[in-house]
């Protein structure tokens, strides 16, 4: 499959069961889905899954990345940290939406202590189908990637 049609996955601890039912539902709908981990339910580190699903992105390997942490925000923010990334948490699908149209974010992380499980499907929906709208918002894009150069 192509890496536009790929999805990495990863996650700590706190939302292996969540990831999983993510992995699950994008794989019905045809996506290639690279699930990274972790499986076993011991405590584990955040920032290094952040990393990993990261670079599967940056590389070009992946189109577009999952994590997962209870909040969300400590794995976005390791994410984030790898060059080409841009992560968003997301809550609500309004914001899954413009995260991709306004800020072409390749990444979306959740919060499995934050939300149920019914809300993160429409909220992985909203992200996986919307295309950035570039124009003023590419002018945008590029001013944040000047910073990070
Ligand atoms: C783990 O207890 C928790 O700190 C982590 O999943 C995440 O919420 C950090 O941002």
């Amino acid at each position: 499959m192509t890496p536009s049609k790929r999805i990495v996955l990863s996650s700590d601890h706190a939302a292996i069961s969540l990831r999983q039912t993510i992995a699950d539902h994008l794989a019905k709908q045809g996506w290639d889905v690279v699930d990274i981990g972790p499986t076993s339910p011991e405590s584990t580190h955040y920032p290094k899954h952040g990393a990993d699903a990261a670079q599967r992105v940056a590389s070009g390997d992946c189109a577009l990345g999952i994590v997962l942490c209870g909040t969300g925000q400590g794995i976005m923010m390791a994410a984030n940290k790898v060059k080409g990334i841009r992560c968003g948490v997301c809550a609500d699908t309004f914001s899954a939406r413009m995260i991709r149209a306004h800020n072409n974010a390749n990444m979306l992380s959740l919060g499995a202590r934050v939300i149920g499980e019914g809300l993160a499907l429409d909220i992985v929906d909203a992200f996986t189908r919307t295309e950035f709208e570039g124009g003023r918002h590419a002018t945008r894009v590029d001013m944040i990637n000047e910073i990070e150069a």
